[in-house]
């Protein structure tokens, strides 16, 4: 694992998301009160984009089928819903955020 310099804390204001990409890995990383948390933006249902998802709370709710996320863990809180069925998918990738001054570095392997 190393430390990516990917955003500074200005770019990414309190409530508001910033999609990055390290090395070909897109990331989902937020703001939520002053903590910032990066989680794969791809749903592990069926690779939706978590990017492009509500947020709720602490909470990212995938846009395809409703599946949501906590954004502090990745652990998965609700299923999927596909037509009537229910399916509850794998947690979400979630990568550990260490902010240097302003500067936001993600942890990736
Ligand atoms: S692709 Fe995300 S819930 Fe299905």
């Amino acid at each position: 694992m190393r430390p990516v310099d990917v955003a500074t804390t200005t770019d990414i204001p309190a409530g508001m998301r910033k999609r990055v990409s390290i090395d070909g890995t897109k990331i989902l990383l937020v703001n939520l009160d002053g903590q910032y948390y990066a989680v794969a933006d791809r749903c592990p249902h069926m690779g939706g984009s978590l990017y492009e998802g509500k947020l709720e709370g602490n909470l990212i709710v995938c846009p395809n089928h409703g599946a949501a996320f906590d954004l502090t863990t990745g652990q998965n809180v609700r299923p999927a819903r596909v037509l009537f069925f229910n399916k509850r998918p794998p947690d979400a990738t979630s990568y550990r955020v260490e902010i240097k001054g302003t500067r936001v570095l993600v942890w990736f392997e």
